[in-house]
């Protein structure tokens, strides 16, 4: 079964205090990871150090950060390179946010870059696609998500693309409270499935993890990675509550 995983996206939310006893509230909530689940925290870069130590040595618990450089080193002040995050022991990486293509201009030609800096440096990709509102509403989010897929990830070879897990995101469902209907979820997440086998191969496309995120909630995690394509969720605003990232992680399949 593929890897099934809650990752909490934290945005640019909580004091290091704020943080502090947020993992700490999560560590106190009963819950348990089968070997293949996993719970991932991409907390702001400051707060790496912190969030490592306070997951520790949990088995099938990582901390992400939620952006790198497309460049190594060098002269780019305020920027943060995915060797500096490989040295701290960072797994993850989210890469292509929608609000980082949008308020930052992150193109898919230098989301590219970005996923070959990470799958160079033994660090995984966690890979953002999803369409806007207007593209939903005429009806081209299929051809949108599969551009936004061939331009960032079919450079790849086939071993590579097997380390990115991708989530998808509809930007009408990011913060707004207005989810995608489990069937919405479901559709688009076979649709990436088929376009990464096109290219790939069955059991590529079928070994790859697909998040949905999008106003994931306690309330209605359970039903939506009771999907067969869903694979778990890319989770913001309800991450920020113990009790409700808590009970999307044991909404996880087994
Ligand atoms: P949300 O955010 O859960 O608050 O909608 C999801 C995300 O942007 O990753």
């Amino acid at each position: 079964m593929r890897k099934q995983i809650a990752a909490a996206n934290w945005k640019m939310n909580l004091t290091l205090t704020e943080g502090e006893a947020l993992l700490d509230a999560i560590s106190a909530k009963p819950h348990t990871l089968a070997p293949n689940q996993e719970a991932i925290y991409a907390v702001p870069f400051p707060y790496i150090s912190m969030a490592q130590a306070k997951v520790g040595a949990k088995t099938n618990v990582y901390v992400a950060a939620q952006n790198c450089s497309n460049k190594l080193s060098g002269a780019y002040t305020g920027e943060v390179s995915v060797t500096m995050l490989q040295s701290m022991c960072v797994k993850y990486v989210v890469i292509g946010h929608s609000e980082r293509r949008e308020y930052f201009n992150e193109s898919n030609e230098l989301l590219a870059q970005k996923v070959d800096a990470c799958l160079e440096n033994q660090t995984t990709p966690i890979f953002c696609c999803g369409e806007s509102l207007a593209i939903r509403e005429a009806g081209t989010q299929n051809d949108y998500v599969a551009g936004q897929l061939t331009e960032s990830l079919f450079h790849l070879s086939e071993t590579a693309i097997s380390h990115v897990v991708i989530a998808y995101e509809p930007i009408w469902a990011i913060g707004t409270g207005k989810t995608a209907s489990s069937d919405q979820a479901q559709e688009m997440h076979a649709f990436i499935r088929s376009h990464i086998a096109s290219k790939y191969g069955a059991s590529v496309a079928d070994s790859i993890s697909i998040l949905y995120g999008g106003s994931v909630k306690s309330a209605n995690a359970v039903e939506i990675f009771g999907q067969p394509d869903v694979d778990g969720g890319l989770v913001g605003g309800a991450s920020l509550i113990a009790d409700k990232f808590v009970a999307i992680i044991n909404a996880l399949k087994k």
